[in-house]
């Protein structure tokens, strides 16, 4: 008996990973159906991975997938974004043309609150890619949707590892820190890719000939964005590849086997003079508090990107 796709709403800040993750569940059918895109600021504003989502959805040849542009800054602080990481454009590193796809009218805030309303209560897995503030402003509004979604599989935090946008916090969760605390203590089942699950799905050497195998425009354009999006990182941390963070969740979705980790009680930091934005796993159980979150530590690293390889060839 195969088991019907899961029912997915992704919201995302592409982001050269965020498109590697994009790009693994629009070619897995079978197993996800994408029911829509919404995009927030984050690593560039929200009119540019607004734009950037379009293009991926045209580059995996998914014309059909809505996409919405959602919130353009924070909760409670001026927006940051990672043009550092990512390039001016978000997906640096390879020359896409303009997306013919138009982004749907209405504010994907909307969109969240519409479809978890008029979809059945537990269907649908919300995945986020970047920070929170769409999902957070969605709650507050309706607090009637958190009952109704199946879980969140977010990549976010860190605890074990250091934080990389400040000394202990993530950015998703350090740009909107207010936001991270709100989904945290919805009560809504959460599994976290944070950097200390990320930090282990490093880009392996060929990978970057294998993506070159790949049809044009695909081959051409993956290899170009690892090239560009992995250089940041192996120049701070002297690795020998790049962070897959975002994929971490789509891959969980298909293949949870190639993941560990511990379901623990995770806190959301807002008010730390040097520790805002950290997620605070209660690893031993110290604090008496509910576990909220499934916080992934280890992955599988082969089959991850075997995994990831081999959905991409579909996309031909
Ligand atoms: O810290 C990594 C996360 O921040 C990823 O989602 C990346 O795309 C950026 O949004
Ligand atoms: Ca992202």
């Amino acid at each position: 008996m195969v088991a019907p796709p899961q029912r997915l709403l992704i919201d995302t800040d592409p982001g050269q990973d965020d498109a590697f993750a994009l790009l693994l569940a629009l070619a897995s059918p079978e197993e996800l159906d994408v029911l829509g895109i919404t995009c927030v600021a984050g690593n560039v504003p929200v009119e540019k991975t607004s734009r950037n989502a379009l293009q991926i959805c045209e580059l995996a040849g998914k014309r059909e997938i809505p996409v919405f542009a959602g919130c353009d800054r924070p909760l409670a602080q001026e927006l940051a974004t990672a043009e550092e990481v990512h390039g001016s454009s978000g997906l640096d590193g390879a020359t896409l043309p303009g997306p013919t796809l138009c982004l749907q009218e209405g504010h994907a805030v909307d969109f969240l609150i519409a479809t978890l309303r008029a979809e059945p209560a537990g269907s649908i897995t919300l995945v986020t890619l970047g920070p929170l503030t769409n999902v957070a402003t969605a709650l507050q509004r309706a607090p009637d949707i958190g009952p109704r979604l199946q879980r969140v599989v977010m990549m976010g935090g860190a605890f074990f590892e250091a934080g990389n946008s400040s000394p202990v916090a993530e950015f998703n969760i350090w740009v909107d820190p207010e936001a991270a605390r709100i989904v945290c203590e919805s009560g809504i089942p959460l599994v976290m890719a944070p950097l200390d699950v990320t930090h282990r799905a490093l880009t392996p050497p060929f990978w970057k000939e294998a993506l070159a195998t790949l049809p044009a425009p695909l081959g051409p354009t993956l290899r170009g964005w690892v090239e560009f999006y992995e250089r940041y990182d192996r120049a701070k941390y002297g690795w020998d590849g790049g962070p897959m963070h975002d994929p971490c969740t789509i891959a969980y979705l298909l293949q949870p086997q190639l993941f560990s980790g511990r379901s623990v009680p995770v806190r959301v930091e807002t008010e730390g003079e040097f520790t805002r934005g950290m997620t605070v796993a209660d690893w031993w159980r110290m604090s008496g508090e509910r576990d909220n979150a499934l916080f992934l530590t280890e992955v599988d690293r082969e089959g991850f990107f075997r995994l990831l390889y081999e959905r991409l060839t579909r996309l031909r």
